[in-house]
């Protein structure tokens, strides 16, 4: 039978548990090296454990609801500048300095640093002396700040919101992409993406925060989420050598600022001749040419609906370069090609036709592009 949560022989275990973790993790000149990630996760689990037991359930539960307080703390020393103005080296400052420098009343001040230093989030040097520490370190790239400032500003209220939306929803529906607790929360009728594009600040803190190494699971050595990318799609030939047309081609869609695409690069040399693309809502343009005229207009529907999907509704254009078949007196040229597209079950299309099929998918033309040479042309078309 194993011990009771809150007596001693069970703290006792934990300790012995942590004690034998680290021991085996230390290396003759006393630094802790890990062996494994499971390893690693073993030792925070049972201190977490430790913790627990060590604290009666109302302690537990009241430092949970103390948590938003430690959020506060965390993000007024981002949006006060804090970071930047302690000393790199280590050395103190103090609370008369930092409050001229960051412009903040020095009460005030001083009593956001002291819920930041009883966080750890900065180190006491001496009463009213602050120093960096490991944590407040780890929040000095631009991108592991934006992060956090995008839980706290974006997510966050969203989360916060949670009891009441779903409350309002009977506890029957957990909403949708169009209808989320996120829009309750920051007093917007626009979903996140949406949200995301029409607000500048937003926008530029959520790319940045997507660059950020803080979520574990893809940190970095992670090696995009575990998959590995070099062993899978290096492909070498028979004779031991990759050949040109075995280079794969990865498009990471969805792929924000290209931090995934870069990820991959960095720890797969061996993909050095792939091709990446990047698929991302800030694409101003979508390009077919020479696709749909492959497709019926039943296939041409779905491809469509799916780029008008992804389409910004005032920034995006579609461009279709094909043949633009006139209507009256085609082209002996495109009259032939369109027998040869019939043979593959596609259709070289009038310019009516054309019209009625970008029509029919939610776009209007705005211009076609033609010149003297021939048949094609480029059809610009935005969203209706
Ligand atoms: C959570 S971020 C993930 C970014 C990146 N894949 C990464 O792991 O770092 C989601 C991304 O999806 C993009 N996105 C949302 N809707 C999109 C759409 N309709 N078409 C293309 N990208 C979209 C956003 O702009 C954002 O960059």
């Amino acid at each position: 039978m194993s011990p009771e949560p809150s007596s001693s022989d069970y703290i006792h275990l934990l300790v012995e548990r942590i004690k034998a973790a680290t021991q085996h993790c230390t290396r003759a000149d006393g630094s802790l090296q890990f062996e494994s990630d499971t390893m690693r996760r073993d030792l925070i689990v049972a201190a977490e454990q430790l913790l627990m037991a060590a604290r009666s359930p109302e302690e537990t539960l009241f430092a949970i609801a103390q948590q938003p307080a430690q959020n506060a703390a965390l993000r007024c020393l981002i949006a006060l500048g804090i970071l930047d103005k302690l000393p790199l080296n280590g050395d103190s400052c103090s609370l008369d300095d930092l409050a001229e420098a960051v412009g903040a009343e020095k009460t005030l001040l001083g009593r956001i640093l002291r819920a930041c230093t009883s966080t750890s989030l900065l180190n006491e040097t001496s009463e009213l002396h602050y120093a960096h520490n490991a944590l407040s370190r780890a929040l000095l790239p631009p991108a592991n700040r934006a992060l956090v400032t995008l839980m706290y500003d974006y997510i966050g209220r969203g989360v916060f919101a949670l009891p009441e939306f779903l409350r309002e929803r009977k506890w029957q529906d957990p909403g949708s992409y169009a209808d989320c607790s996120f829009m309750l929360g920051s007093h917007t009728t626009l979903p996140m993406w949406e949200f995301y594009e029409e607000d500048a600040v937003c926008g530029k803190t959520f790319d940045l925060g997507m660059q950020s190494e803080m979520v574990p699971a893809l940190s970095s050595g992670k090696q995009g989420g575990n998959f590995p990318f070099g062993r899978e799609l290096s492909l070498p030939n028979t004779t031991g050598e990759s050949q040109e047309g075995d280079q794969p081609t990865i498009v990471d869609l969805g792929g924000g600022r290209g931090q995934g695409l870069q990820d991959i690069r960095k720890n797969h040399p061996e993909l050095s001749a792939a091709r990446f693309v990047l698929m991302d809502l800030s694409a101003h343009v979508y390009y077919l040419r020479r696709c749909l005229h492959n497709w019926d207009d039943g296939a041409c529907k779905t491809i469509l609906s799916n780029v008008a999907n992804a389409m910004d509704a005032t920034r995006s254009r579609l461009l279709v370069t094909d043949m633009v078949v006139d209507n009256e007196g085609a082209a002996r040229g495109a009259a032939w090609e369109d027998l040869g597209m019939m043979a593959i079950g596609g259709i070289e299309r009038t310019e009516r036709h054309w019209r009625d099929l970008l029509d029919q998918n939610g776009f209007r033309v705005h211009k076609i592009w033609r010149d003297d040479s021939g048949g094609h042309a480029t059809i610009e078309a935005r969203l209706k």
